[in-house]
């Protein structure tokens, strides 16, 4: 059984999506398929015509460039009809046909009602499975190996058997990244930023580029939580709203508050980040990133875009053509990603190269 196939994890409600990004971004590499998807399943499996066209796929595309799936994984087709006493040996002989020694397992299931009641199922699997492996001669833990191994259940007796490059797939069990809200921050929006800056630069980067003394500017920022964020790494920030500000967030001397409308305000110098969260149309928040980035107010953006009901990946690439004509077309980079902390919205990431 080869690995021909792209399983992609989303969240519910965005497999459409996932598919038409999935079916473009195959396209442009010359590889033709269909999607299989169930709406509100959580996942969708894209399949190439050519088998051979799926490993190259597989072994080409860049997950960092889809903005829908939460993770990417190459199976073979799925495994059905395990049997109820014993679901390990068949795992473990789909394993022992992929490879023979993976960086890690994840065992997963979609991210919906029907995904979470299959946890009963799988949290008891675990040991059995690592017995099982073991004895078909897969090794899990190898810290060398550049694959994972993922066992995704969809349904109590089935699940796909694959195989993901460490490098180039999310770094978070179901693509989901676990936060704890912080107590102290003023909404709960603060989650969106901190998964941003997890989700965009690596550890080194992110602490270069968000470094004590920073300066950001933070649109549409009441109450506060995304400045909270900014606050928290010991930056200075200019919090545009004419709701109000955390009185706390104030208290620390690191904030000042504009009452000011955030599409007109300009700031006096440049700053390192400009950040916004503002409901607004995409298309008018794009065009304001992309306004920033071209007037060098700031080195980089972060910002938050509200989709709309329908037509919501037709949204995503207008914005992206929004921001390549006002920039020229190159010398820029972006990012846009639905994060776990995401709901009808993704948030992207620009700067200049
Ligand atoms: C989703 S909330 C922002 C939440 C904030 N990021 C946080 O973490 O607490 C959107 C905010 O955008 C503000 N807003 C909407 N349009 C605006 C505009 N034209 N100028 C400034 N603020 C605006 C609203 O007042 C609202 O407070």
């Amino acid at each position: 059984m080869r690995p021909s196939r792209l399983l992609l994890y989303c969240r519910a409600g965005f497999e459409k999506e996932c598919a038409q990004e999935i079916t473009a971004a195959a396209a442009e590499m010359g590889v033709e398929g269909y999607v299989k998807a169930r709406p509100d399943s959580g996942f969708a499996v894209f399949h190439p015509h050519q088998e051979d066209m799926g490993a190259e796929l597989g072994g080409h595309l860049e997950f960092r460039r889809l903005v829908f799936a939460r993770q990417m994984v190459r199976v073979p087709e799925l495994l059905s009809a395990l049997p109820e006493a014993d679901r390990a040996s068949p795992i473990a002989a789909a394993a022992a046909g992929l490879g023979k020694r993976f960086r890690e397992l994840w065992i997963e299931m979609p991210d919906t009602n029907e995904g979470k009641s299959l946890a009963s199922l799988t949290r008891p699997l675990g040991p059995h499975l690592d017995k099982a492996l073991a004895r078909a001669g897969v090794a899990i833990a190898d810290a060398a190996a550049p694959q994972r191994l993922h066992v995704f259940f969809v349904g109590g007796r089935a699940c796909y058997v694959g195989l993901s490059e460490v490098a180039n797939s999310a770094r978070w069990p179901m693509g989901i990244v676990r936060l704890r809200m912080p107590s102290a921050s003023p909404s709960r929006s603060t989650l969106k930023l901190a998964e941003a800056l997890l989700e965009f630069f690596d550890d080194r980067e992110r602490e270069k580029r968000f470094a004590p003394g920073m300066t950001a500017v933070d649109l549409g920022a009441s109450p506060g939580g995304w400045t909270w964020q900014l606050v928290q790494r010991h930056m200075h920030v200019i919090a545009v709203d004419n709701g109000p500000m955390d009185p706390a967030l104030l208290d620390t001397g690191q904030v000042k508050h504009r009452r000011e409308d955030g599409f007109h305000f300009e700031p006096a110098e440049p700053v390192d980040w400009m950040v916004c969260d503002m409901v607004e149309s995409p298309s008018r928040i794009a065009r304001l990133a992309a306004r920033w980035v071209a007037q060098g107010w700031c080195a980089g953006t972060i910002f938050n875009l509200k989709l709309p009901m329908k037509k919501r990946w037709e949204e995503v690439v207008r914005c992206r053509e929004i921001i390549g004509e006002a920039l020229g077309g190159r010398g820029y980079f972006l990012r846009v990603k639905q994060l776990s902390h995401d709901r009808e919205e993704v948030t992207a990431y620009l700067a200049r190269r």
